[in-house]
């Protein structure tokens, strides 16, 4: 067997094991930032950054440190805003940002997102039964409702998009690189491909304000329909997971801090702000990988060409450095909107505006059908995951 030289060097990232951050990543971080900042786990083979100025200085410098590499979610989905760099990066987000820009959702997705965030809910509650599961129960269907109306997708392919999504997900949480979870991501990623061609036909014979029918009718400087297909599957891809664990980690938050959800619900500013402080303390998504374009050294510490570098996002939004008291969670903090939940530079998440108004319609709107709202003692949630994370299920009860 060959000896992992670099991991007698970070003997802390050699015991690094992907089941423990599942269940609690935060004092694992917090040691490794502390002693071993920059740090090479062997259970993946990849570097891990635990302090928020490295994660900065790596995500702000894509000549450095690409996303422009073999990676899966370029094998599944192609060539897309995530997996370029330089122009062709900035022409593909430029033209997909218009619908995601918060203006334009106020006026085009709220009305739609309140009505059906309003119909979910009151499901919660029917039956004489006061409690609900809010992750699968709402947070899931809003996050794919939203991002389905945004692209113009019909709702009718909600359930195969659904299936897609998971053979997606799989196959992109598959650091072990099983062939058959990377082969199903890419069977599914075909067959959304299939099934969009009848989709932008329509839409181009008559469009309707969605973001597929603004790129199929393009006539200044159009995407071909290889370029529509790959960007359309980054973003169904990050609107869908991402955004139903932003809002279940989101409630759970707020309702594992009953002392604070008056502070929260005071005005829509400290709403906002609440919202924020969720992201910095549970973020969704936990890490940003980047190859390194040659060899670098970050923090003393040589990495090689082609290493891939994981930027821990909910490390470097803990990082003491930065946010005082960081493990506390605490809705009036002033700077919790310099978490790093959503990425920084080039590859800022797309779909940001969206989540966050997605996530505060839900919150509004469970305060005000279910007075009291608290977390089921008797099934209790905790957030989950070293990549995505999210609870399990996030049981909620609720006088009448
Ligand atoms: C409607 C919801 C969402 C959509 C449509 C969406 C879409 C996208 C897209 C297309 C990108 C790539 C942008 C680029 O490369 O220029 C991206 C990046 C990213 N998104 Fe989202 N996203 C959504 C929600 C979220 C949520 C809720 C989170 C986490 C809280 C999140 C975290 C990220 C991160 C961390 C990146 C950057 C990844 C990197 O730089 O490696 N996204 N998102």
């Amino acid at each position: 067997m060959v000896r992992d030289l670099k991991a007698d060097r970070f003997p802390l990232g050699a015991r690094v094991r992907l089941a423990d951050l599942a269940v609690d990543p935060y004092p694992i971080f917090a040691k490794l930032r502390a002693a071993e900042p920059v740090t090479w786990v062997p259970e993946i083979g990849r570097w891990f950054l635990t302090r928020r100025d490295d994660v900065l200085a790596v995500l702000r410098d894509p000549d450095l440190f690409t996303t422009d590499a073999p990676s899966t979610i370029h094998d599944m989905f192609g060539v897309h805003m995530m997996t370029t760099e330089g122009p062709t990066q900035v022409r593909y987000k430029r033209k997909c940002l218009p619908p995601f820009h918060a203006a334009r959702l106020e006026s085009a997705s709220l009305p739609r997102l309140t009505a059906e965030v309003e119909r979910l809910v009151r499901a919660l509650g029917s039956g004489g039964r006061y409690a609900g599961e809010v992750r699968t129960e709402v947070a899931r269907p809003v996050a794919l409702h939203s991002v389905l109306s945004v692209l113009g997708i019909p709702l009718s392919e909600m359930g195969r998009v659904n299936e897609w999504y998971e053979h997606f997900a799989r196959a992109l949480a598959n650091f072990a690189d099983d062939p058959e979870l990377r082969a199903a991501g890419k069977g599914a990623a075909d067959a959304y491909g299939r099934a969009l061609e009848p989709i932008l036909e329509d839409l181009a014979r008559e469009p309707d304000g969605s973001l597929l029918a603004d790129l199929v009718c393009d006539r200044v400087d159009p995407l071909t329909a290889v370029e529509i297909r790959s960007n359309s599957l980054i973003i169904l891809f990050g609107g869908i997971e991402t955004t139903e664990s932003m809002i279940a980690n989101a409630v759970c938050a707020v309702l594992s801090h009953p002392e604070q959800l008056e502070t929260a619900r005071a005005s829509p500013a400290a709403l906002d702000l609440a919202i924020e402080e969720t992201l910095r303390w549970e973020p969704a998504v936990q890490s940003a990988a980047r190859h390194a374009t040659r060899d670098t050294e970050i923090d003393g510490v040589r990495i090689a060409e082609g290493e891939v570098v994981h930027c821990m996002l909910g490390a470097a939004n803990r990082d003491p450095a930065h946010f005082e008291d960081p493990d506390r969670f605490e809705v009036t903090r002033r700077n919790a909107g310099d978490h790093l939940s959503f990425a920084v530079g080039r590859h800022f998440c797309l779909g940001a505006p969206l989540a966050r108004l997605e996530t505060r319609v839900v919150l509004e709107t469970l305060w005000a059908r279910c007075p009291a709202l608290r977390l089921d003692p008797d099934r209790p949630s905790a957030p989950y995951g070293y990549e995505f994370r999210k609870p399990k299920t996030l049981w909620v009860e609720w006088d009448v």
